[in-house]
């Protein structure tokens, strides 16, 4: 039996290219959790792309299309959410899984990142010329987040393993 104090729900933040889609796949096989993913459900709900979104409306409009998402998500059980790398930052919107989810932040160092991502995909506006900028400045409010797994020279599985090491934890002390 839960009770109130156990997360229903496990969700992956982080900046981009830490890995927050290739991670959730992996779980999702696991069973038990039913993944959603913001960045597909923006497409679902507005017929767009995050990155054209951004690019057609700005990014303040994509952050609040992202709230209202995750605020709808907040309020169902048992799943598994995925979020852009930018949409929990905003502390409205991760406010909504305040004692309702489990919330990790996977973390990589830049040249980790440089590496993962194809600086070409035009799906991901923001990850531009100076990327890395904004992921310094990013970084404090990653933090922030009270669990966090690194990805630094491991395979997606190893992390995995341990974001579910971590879920199963919050469901035995909840
Ligand atoms: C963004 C990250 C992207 C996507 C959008 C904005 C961000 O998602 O939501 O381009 O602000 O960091 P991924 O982190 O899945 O690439």
């Amino acid at each position: 039996m839960g009770n109130q104090n156990q997360p229903t729900s496990l969700v992956l933040t982080g900046f981009m290219g830490v890995g927050k889609t290739t991670v959730g796949r992996i779980l999702a096989k696991r069973g038990g959790l039913r993944w959603q993913d913001t960045d597909h459900l923006l497409e679902e709900h507005y017929g767009r792309d995050a990155g054209t979104i951004f690019l057609e409306e700005g990014e303040a409009r994509l952050r609040e299309y992202e709230a209202e998402l995750c605020r709808e998500l907040a309020r169902q059980d048992g799943l598994l959410i995925t979020t852009g790398g930018g949409t929990l930052l905003r502390p409205a919107t991760a406010a909504y899984f305040d004692g309702r989810a489990l919330v990790i932040c996977l973390t990589a160092r830049e040249d980790t990142i440089a590496c993962r991502l194809n600086l070409e995909d035009e799906t991901r506006p923001l990850f531009g010329g100076d990327w890395w900028r904004l992921l310094a400045e990013r970084q404090p409010r990653y933090h922030e987040f009270p669990h966090q797994v690194a990805t630094d020279g491991r395979i997606p599985q190893h992390v995995a393993e341990e974001v579910w090491a971590l879920w199963q934890q919050a469901q035995r002390s909840a």
